[in-house]
């Protein structure tokens, strides 16, 4: 009879093991200690078994009962640990993998050479002016010297909001309403940036809206000397010192005499290119001593008083210290263009 229930017991145990899942394992529960479950038949029968050999009999289907339901309780963990990693495995998310960052915007390249231009006159000296981009005809042109018939305005045109009002063509306006402010307070120390408009057809260095950074200075004996050692430093600070700088003689209705400002191309070195319109130079601003009229416009005494003026291009600029070769690329946002500029 020992024998018998030891055979019986491997084969119970064996059926705990088989059962593949929960499902089954419930089921091999209900048929090992159900009401007619294996088990329970084997107690049952113990009134089958001679009295003497009862006790030894009860204990023996007792503890085969106890293993089974130990058993049993054992595989139901194994299974739910092996169901539990199955579900993992087949889900998607992989909590492991690096989250998703979202996505950081960069500082555009005007916006970053714009700061870079501020932090060199700043150090020398200049505070930062302001004045509107929707313009009076007289801050843009009358008060510069450039009056209603003045050939000038060809050059500059755009776009009209009233015949006295249009959006400004430079940054120049800024000076008149700066020295106004302040006459016949000295000394005048100013940039001014913004953006500007004018009729211009797009192409690889023109657009029709850019940005100009004015710059303003009037104090008793300004010379030209003082002009032209303030746009070297600042060329070579921002650009390198081995750019060549070239004043060439240009004309402005209000500075006498004028400049234009030329650094050698750093995209040809000098050899020609479209970016430099195959002259080896590019044009980044234009400058001058401010003709007596301004001066005197604005209430300042041109017998009194001198003062230079410059406006440079912000996006030549930038083309120069990048090396980029078409202005438009600025204004299309291809984030391929704009990543490149993303800093630490
Ligand atoms: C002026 O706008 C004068 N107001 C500059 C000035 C200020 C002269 C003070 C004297 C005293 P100009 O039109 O040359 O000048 O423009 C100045 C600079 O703006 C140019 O050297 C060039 O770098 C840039 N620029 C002009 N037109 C465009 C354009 N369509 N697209 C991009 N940059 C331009």
């Amino acid at each position: 009879m020992q024998d018998e229930l030891e055979r019986k017991r491997e084969e119970l145990l064996a059926l705990v093991d088989e059962a593949a899942d929960s499902a089954a394992l419930e089921r091999m529960r209900v048929r090992l200690l159900g009401k007619k479950g294996e088990v329970t038949l084997l107690l049952r029968r113990i009134g089958e078994v001679p009295p003497e050999e009862r006790p030894a009999y009860g204990r023996l289907v007792n503890a085969l009962k106890a293993e089974v339901e130990e058993r049993l309780q054992r595989r139901a963990e194994e299974l739910a640990r092996a169901e539990e990693e199955a579900r993992l495995a087949a889900e998607v998310l992989d909590v492991s993998l690096p989250g998703r960052l979202p996505a950081l915007g960069t500082r555009h390249p005007l916006t970053l050479v714009l700061d870079e231009i501020k932090e060199v006159f700043l150090e020398l000296g200049f505070a930062v002016a302001e004045g509107p981009e929707v313009e009076w005809d007289y801050y843009n042109f009358e008060a510069l010297n450039i009056p209603r018939d003045h050939p000038a305005r060809e050059m500059h045109d755009s776009l009209y909001i009233t015949p006295e009002i249009l959006l400004r063509t430079h940054t120049s306006p800024v000076q008149v309403r700066t020295m106004e402010r302040q006459a016949p307070e000295l000394p005048v120390r100013i940039i001014a940036p913004g953006r500007v408009y004018r009729r211009d057809a797009l192409d690889a260095t023109h657009s029709p809206i850019f940005h100009q950074v004015e710059g303003l200075v009037v104090d008793r004996g300004i010379s030209f000397a003082d002009l032209k050692g303030t746009l070297v430093h600042f060329a070579r600070r921002l650009l390198g010192a081995e750019r060549k700088v070239r004043f060439r003689p240009s004309y402005f209705p209000f500075t006498e005499p004028s400049s234009e400002v030329d650094i050698s191309c750093p995209i040809c070195r000098g050899e020609g290119c479209r970016v430099c319109g195959e002259t080896g130079w590019l044009e980044i601003l234009g400058a001058g001593l401010v003709h007596p009229n301004v001066l005197r416009m604005a209430r300042y005494d041109p017998e009194e008083v001198s003062g230079f003026a410059f406006g440079l291009g912000v996006e030549r600029i930038a083309m120069l210290k990048y090396g980029i070769d078409d202005i438009r690329l600025f204004y299309e946002n291809d984030l391929r263009f704009l990543e490149q500029f993303r800093r630490g």
